[in-house]
This record gives C-alpha cells, sequence and structure tokens, in this order.
C-alpha cells in the first residue's frame, strides 16, 4: 500500500485547508476527490496543483465504478471523507441534494472502500483508516444551561442537512460494527478562517459590512454556536487519523461559545479598523430578519476526550482567529470576485427576499 490519504470534498472550505496544512506537514501524496459543486473551488488549491505528490480527480463519491478505479490505482492508506453538502439554509430550501450526496455518497463510498479493504493485504488491512467527518449539529439543540454534547450525547438532529449527516454517522458506524471496517468519526462545532462560502455568518458578514451592505442576522440574534478556527479542526483530524482508537467517535471544539450578534459586532468593528470608516459604525447596518424554520438554539461541544486521550487542543483564541479571517476577505477580493458569481447572486436573492 501506498502512502497516499485520499480526500474527498478536497476543493471545498476545510478539505483545502487540510489538504494545504498536510502537504506542508505530512510526506504522504494526496489525492482530492470532488466533483466541484458551487462549493468546491480550486483556486483555493493553486499553490500545490502542480506537485508531484497531488492529484485533483473531478469526480462524484456516489460514482460507484470511479471510485472503485481510483481506490484501485491509487491504493490509499486513509481516507479523510469530507464531501457534503454543507449549508443548514439550502438543505431547508432544498433537501435532495443533502440526501443524494450525505447518505447515498457516503453508502456508496464505504461499499467501495469495503470492497478495497476486503482486498488488501493483512497488515494494510490493519493499518487502514476511514476518517468521517461530522458535525455538532447531529446533537440537535441545547437550552442555555445545559452541558456541552459529549460523545454518548443521543443523537436529535434537527435540520435535513444534520439528519444526512447522523444518518451517514449511523452508515459509518455500522460498517464498523457488522463488517469490522476500521472507521474513525469526529464531530466538530462551526469552523470559520480563510476559504470559507460566502453564504454562511461570518464571510457573509465581513463581505456585506465591507460593501456597506444590510447585515442580515436571524431571529433575535441570540443563537449560539461554537466557534473553532478552520486550521484547528484541521490538525484535530490529522491527530485522529494518526492515533485515534478505531470505532471511536471524538468531538472537536473551540470553547467559544459565542451569540450571533455578539459575532456580527466584532465583525462591524473589526471591518470599521482594517478598512476604514467613513460614516457611521457598521454595527448600523445590523439587520433582524425573520428566523431560520427550525433554528437550533445553542451548540456547546465537550472536547475532553480528544484533548485526554490524543493531546489536541485548539492553538487559535477567538480573537485572533477572527482577525486574520477578516483581514483574509479583506485582502482577497479576487477569491471573492470569482465565488460570488451568478448562481451565488441568485442564491441570496432568493434566500433574504423573503
Ligand atoms: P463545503 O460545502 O465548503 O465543501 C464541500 C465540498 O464537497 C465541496 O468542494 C464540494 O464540491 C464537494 N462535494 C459535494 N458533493 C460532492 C459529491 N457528491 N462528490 C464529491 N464531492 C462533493 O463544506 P465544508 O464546510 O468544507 O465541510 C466539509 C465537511 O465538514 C462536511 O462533511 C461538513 O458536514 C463537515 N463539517 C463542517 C463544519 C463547518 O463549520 N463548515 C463543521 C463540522 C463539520
Ligand atoms: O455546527 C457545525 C455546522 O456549522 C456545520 O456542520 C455546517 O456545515 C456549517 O454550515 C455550520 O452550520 P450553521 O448553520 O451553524 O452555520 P451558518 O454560518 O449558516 O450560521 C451560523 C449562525 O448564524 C446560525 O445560528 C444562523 C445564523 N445566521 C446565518 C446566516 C447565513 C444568521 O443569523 N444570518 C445569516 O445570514
Amino acid at each position: 500500500m501506498e502512502n497516499v490519504i485520499l480526500v474527498t470534498g478536497g476543493a471545498g472550505f476545510i478539505g483545502s485547508n487540510f489538504i494545504l496544512q498536510r502537504m506542508e506537514l505530512d510526506p504522504a501524496s494526496i489525492v482530492n476527490l470532488d466533483t466541484l459543486t458551487y462549493a468546491g473551488n480550486l483556486h483555493n488549491l493553486a499553490a500545490i496543483a502542480n506537485e508531484q505528490r497531488y492529484e485533483f480527480v473531478q469526480g462524484d463519491i456516489a460514482d460507484r465504478q470511479l471510485v472503485r478505479h481510483l481506490l484501485n490505482r491509487r491504493k490509499p492508506r486513509a481516507i479523510v471523507h469530507l464531501a457534503a453538502e454543507s449549508h443548514v439554509d439550502r438543505s431547508i430550501r432544498g433537501p435532495d441534494d443533502f440526501i443524494r450526496t450525505n447518505v447515498g455518497g457516503t453508502f456508496a463510498l464505504l461499499e467501495e472502500v469495503r470492497a478495497y479493504w476486503r482486498g488488501l493485504a493483512d497488515q494494510d488491512r490493519k493499518n487502514f483508516r476511514l476518517l468521517h467527518v461530522s458535525t455538532d449539529e447531529v446533537f440537535g439543540s441545547l437550552d442555555s444551561e445545559d452541558p456541552a454534547f459529549s460523545e454518548t450525547t443521543a443523537y436529535a438532529p434537527n435540520s435535513p442537512y444534520a439528519a444526512s449527516k447522523a444518518a451517514s454517522d449511523h452508515l459509518v458506524r455500522a460498517y464498523h460494527h457488522t463488517y469490522g471496517l476500521p472507521v474513525l468519526t469526529t464531530n466538530c462545532s462551526n469552523n470559520y478562517g480563510r476559504f470559507q462560502f460566502p453564504e454562511k455568518l461570518i464571510p457573509l458578514m465581513v463581505l456585506n459590512a465591507r460593501d456597506g451592505k444590510p447585515l442580515p442576522v436571524y431571529g433575535d440574534g441570540q443563537n449560539v454556536r461554537d466557534w473553532l478556527y478552520v486550521e484547528d479542526h484541521c490538525e484535530a483530524i490529522a491527530t485522529v487519523l494518526d492515533r485515534g482508537r478505531v470505532g471511536e467517535t471524538y468531538n472537536i471544539g473551540g470553547g467559544n461559545e459565542k451569540r450571533n450578534i455578539e459575532i456580527v459586532e466584532t465583525i462591524c468593528d473589526t471591518v470599521d479598523e482594517m478598512a476604514g470608516r467613513r460614516g457611521p459604525s457598521r454595527r448600523q447596518l445590523i439587520t433582524f430578519v425573520r428566523d431560520r424554520p427550525g433554528h437550533d438554539r445553542r451548540y456547546a461541544m465537550d472536547a475532553r476526550k480528544i484533548e485526554r486521550e490524543l493531546g489536541w487542543r485548539p492553538r487559535e483564541t477567538f480573537e485572533s482567529g477572527i482577525r486574520k479571517t477578516v483581514r483574509w476577505y479583506l485582502e482577497n477580493a479576487d477569491w471573492v470576485r470569482d465565488v460570488t458569481s451568478g448562481s451565488y447572486r441568485q442564491w441570496i436573492a432568493t434566500h433574504y427576499s423573503s
């Protein structure tokens, strides 16, 4: 078996950060399988596109023949499975793609990986790993006084996105329990950082604030998320892949619980400072809009297991991470221009018009 890691969804936000980080820190070769939906962007990976240790394959995880050939050709020792539809609001407007990719695609991948893994030599079969990247949203919503989600919290997904991720987690678990496939699952809280598609809260607010547009805060703005800098998440994934116990799940979080309104106000102040201010504070752009249907009130992650067992803990504080992130979006106007194409503008117009 070669020292090859197959990454699915590697042209997305977390995937491209993960690949760039691994190419720098790890001798492994990386194969990136990504179908390039609206959220996949090869510009993110331009710095390594021509490196010998890197290969990009455009394809769908649900295309079993393609996945079979790829596994047999590249013989990966590990798979990091990130490919998914990831935006909750889109799952509410149209869940089909979420079921197709997150459930059907994960199932197809598992079937092909199971066949590939069974055909490996003994030692290779033992060393092989499939790491499935999941989310804290599978656990549902917390009240303000509830303890944070732990690995034993019961699943209670509330959105079609969360339900599709929960279904994929269950399939991964079953493939370990029934067939012995050596899997690992990570459940992570909200990520932020460079390359995040500007339909998500933080980049959307930075760009609207930059352009003096309204900042649409859902409901009362008191919903809480636990924010983690994306590079910390990538290191956590690599740590679990290296040393995680097969069949286990690991919660990953930043220990940064923040109300949405606090995030938006911080962004306003940071953009005022970095981009300069001609008129009043950008906080004046904050506009409360109709709430997301079924909007989860609070997420919080208890990440003590990964710290205790594997020694991982986040490096970045929220204060430094958000400054780096705002600066990156302000300095990368070309990247922003590329991704805010016709289909992006149509999504924003449809979603925020109601
Ligand atoms: P993203 O939407 O930015 O990227 C997803 C990538 O998957 C895109 O490059 C897309 O082209 C690709 N893709 C979609 N369907 C595919 C298919 N059928 N076959 C192959 N490729 C396909 O998502 P992200 O934010 O980078 O999230 C990556 C993973 O991490 C997802 O599984 C998500 O559920 C999980 N996650 C995300 C967060 C977060 O805050 N963003 C937190 C926890 C877990
Ligand atoms: O918790 C992990 C999850 O975090 C990941 O699994 C998902 O893939 C990722 O998209 C993210 O989901 P959220 O729904 O929490 O992220 P989003 O950025 O869409 O929203 C964050 C919060 O901000 C949420 O409470 C909704 C609110 N929000 C979002 C948008 C886009 C607004 O108030 N206004 C907005 O315009």
